[in-house]
């Protein structure tokens, strides 16, 4: 199945995580509009886009389960939470609860909106390893406090790789009369997602990742009557527009002059792939080879899995903890000397004992083989070996 994707055969690839990989079908969609552009742009930008864009928003959102005119596409989630965190109006004191699992992009720009308006961004502890659903819940809420307005959670993390359960916490925040704002950049066609039974307030996805688009298509999603609190980031032709659509939120935020859309134009087309490729069983697959490789690789490495091994708190992808006082130079070794592009994740997580647990986390997809673990377990033994 690699030989559906571009990669590099000489390159043991094992982190779909970060970035994605496009299928060629797919990538040869996203070049036809490219073409299309540059053969007639005048047309194309004015009259093709915008109802090649309806037609995309279109599909995502019956895929999703949302309205088509409540969610927009983006370049990617620090976009989508750029516009959302700076028109928030945050107030000195208010608190953002959060977990101490976020994405590091997603934490700096917090960071800076709250250093800018002295509110506060509170990382909750969630404590390792995660075995149940309700201890999640009960670590969680004990970040909760007076001032606190906004909730912001991953639905899949990124360094650890797990899957938390979010629809229980969005059901309480709103019984509090909290914002609910989810990091769902691994979830599109990685687990079910359903924003109607879901409710949050503000999702955002990356389609590149998981739903395997080229790279630089993600979306944004808010609840109507939330809408008129969030300015675009840019302003074009999309404010006072001069042919409206039937939503302002989509004007303001599609809109952003002359720009290349070709991205996002290819959402029908990988979902129809997906469809025809039958991934719910690859999907399957993928995550049980990640249930057993984890169990394995932990063995292996003489460690234990952060989570209860299931489907309640994996995926697609596994993080697992490694002794090493150097995950720089780890990641550099396995690249260069060994061709294995794997993430080894710093955090600032406790666990075991060990403060600022390092992660190696393997991702899979249709192309990932058990000789490609069987790789890395080689090349891990000959590393240890000399290190
Ligand atoms: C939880 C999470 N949020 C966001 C992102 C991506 O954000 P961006 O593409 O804006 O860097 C990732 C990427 O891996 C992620 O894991």
């Amino acid at each position: 199945m690699k030989e559906l994707f571009y990669l590099n055969p000489e390159i043991t690839f094992l982190n779909h995580g970060s970035f994605g990989a496009c299928p060629k079908p797919i990538f040869e969609e996203y070049q036809r509009f490219q073409l299309d552009l540059e053969r007639e742009p005048v047309n194309y930008i004015t009259v093709e886009t915008p109802r090649l864009l309806k037609e995309s928003r279109q599909a995502l959102a019956k895929f999703i389960s949302c309205h088509e005119d409540d969610v927009v596409y983006v370049q990617n989630p620090s976009t989508a939470y750029n516009i959302i965190i700076k028109n928030l109006k945050l107030n000195p004191g208010d608190e953002i609860l959060t977990t101490n699992h976020e994405y590091g992009a997603m934490d700096r720009t917090w960071n800076y909106y709250c250093r800018k308006s002295g509110a506060k961004y509170v990382r909750q502890n969630i404590s390792l390893p995660l075995l149940s659903k309700e201890q999640f819940i009960e670590d969680f809420w004990k970040g909760l406090t007076p001032k606190t307005r906004i909730i912001f959670i991953s639905q899949i993390t990124s360094s650890t790789a797990l899957i938390f359960p979010v629809k229980e916490i969005c059901e309480r925040a709103k019984e509090l009369g909290l914002m609910t704002i989810v990091d769902g950049a691994h979830v599109p066609h990685h687990i079910d997602l359903n924003l109607s039974e879901l409710k949050a307030d503000i999702y955002t996805g990356a389609c590149h990742k998981w739903m395997l688009t080229p790279k630089g298509c993600s979306f944004l999603y808010v609840k109507r009557e939330l809408q008129h609190l969030f300015d675009p980031l840019i302003i074009s032709w999309g404010y006072e527009a001069e042919f409206p659509s039937s939503s302002q939120f989509i004007d303001y935020h599609e809109y952003q002059g002359t720009r290349d859309c070709a991205a996002f134009l290819t959402v029908p087309k990988a979902l129809e792939f997906l469809e025809k490729n039958n991934w719910t069983e690859v999907k399957r697959n993928c995550r049980k080879f990640i249930q057993d490789t984890y169990a394995e690789m932990c063995d292996f490495l003489n460690t234990k899995p952060i989570c209860k091994i299931s489907d309640e708190f994996l995926g697609q992808m596994c993080s697992i903890p490694i002794q090493t006082n150097d995950g720089i130079k780890l990641k550099e070794i396995l690249y260069n000397q060994y061709k294995i592009q794997i993430p080894v994740m710093r955090t600032n997580l406790d666990f075991e004992g060990n403060k600022n647990q390092v992660f190696l986390r393997i991702s899979a997809n249709v192309y990932t083989t058990r000789e490609d673990i069987e790789a890395l377990k080689s090349a891990l033994m000959e590393i240890r070996k000399r290190m």
